[in-house]
């Protein structure tokens, strides 16, 4: 069966409050070309609730001026092909006036999380990330929403946003899904030409040789951030952007490796893509 396309917060709501207070509804919200990463979501929404509900908008909140928002890969009929044969319920693809029709002027901060890292980098991204993820919680008021561990930092500020603010939703946050060269998949990939592929490998490489050094017993993190480098300085096509160790709750950085609290996260950029990486020790 097609999954019910809804466009407006109103056709949304609609369609599910038949379901609202009989069954669970799982969210798995997207900015869409989907791949099998996006797709795990799916599948464990799909295990863990009654009804599924996947959204597809290329929030033009969390890019920054210059960044990439207007040649952001997009195929809605490739994305609705893929949905259907998971068997995804409901789809809410709205437009952009409907989301921030004009004089629009609310948003959400979690502070210190979302400054740090790819907020760093990306100045505002985690306030366009938290503004449109409340947004659509709202719309959809969901049991349970989905996030991939491949966003880590995403992820510890959602969690955050949804303790702070009270939100009735269960976080739950999926492992990484990579292709077998072991580089984590992303919408961004298709970004890349042969040979920037083939560099971007160093970073899942540079990572797992990491990971591999601290379940031996490394954990001094200046030792672990220079074995990062040295790693990455091997490909002449990357540039670092960050390589950073800090604790998975508070993302504050560390100078020992705690084995049930610590992300290692990377950005790298490949011409002009940008990547993100990471490893967790410990649940986000
Ligand atoms: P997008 O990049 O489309 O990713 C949607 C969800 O898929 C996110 O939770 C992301 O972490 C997850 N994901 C992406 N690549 C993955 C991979 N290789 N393995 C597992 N999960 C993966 O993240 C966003 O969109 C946006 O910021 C959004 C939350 C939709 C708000 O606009």
């Amino acid at each position: 069966m097609k999954p019910v396309q809804t466009k407006t917060s109103e056709e949304v709501k609609k369609e599910l409050r038949q379901y609202r207070y009989s069954k669970t509804i799982g969210f798995v919200p997207t900015m869409g070309y989907l791949h099998n990463g996006h797709l795990s979501l799916v599948e464990q929404c799909k295990k863990e609730n009654d009804v599924t509900v996947v959204s597809i908008f290329v929030n033009p909140k969390q890019f920054g001026p210059g960044e990439d928002f207007n040649i952001y890969p997009r195929d809605m009929a490739r994305d609705l092909k893929l949905l259907e044969e998971l068997e995804v319920d409901i789809v809410f693809s709205p437009s952009l006036v409907e989301i921030y029709p004009a004089g629009y002027s609310t948003y959400v901060e979690v502070e210190k999380l979302g400054d740090v890292l790819c907020g760093n980098s990306r100045p505002g991204h985690f306030r366009g990330v938290a503004t449109i993820v409340l947004k659509l919680f709202n719309i959809v008021e969901p049991t349970r929403a989905y996030f991939g561990q491949k966003d880590a930092q995403q992820a510890v500020v959602i969690k955050k946003m949804v303790n702070d603010l009270n939100l009735d939703v269960v976080i739950r946050i999926m492992p990484i899904v990579r292709d077998p060269d072991g580089l984590a998949l992303s919408s961004r990939n298709a970004y890349l030409s042969r040979e920037e592929r083939a560099a971007a490998l160093c970073m899942p490489g540079a990572l797992q040789k990491v990971r591999a050094k601290i379940l031996d017993g490394l954990r001094d993190v200046s030792v672990v951030k220079d074995m990062l480098q040295r790693e990455m300085n091997k490909e002449p096509l990357i540039n670092v952007d960050y390589l950073e160790v800090v604790s998975l709750d508070g993302l504050e950085t560390l100078e020992e490796i705690d084995m049930h609290n610590t992300l290692v996260a990377t950005a790298i950029w490949v011409g002009k893509t940008r990547l993100i990486d990471n490893f967790i020790l410990g649940e986000i």
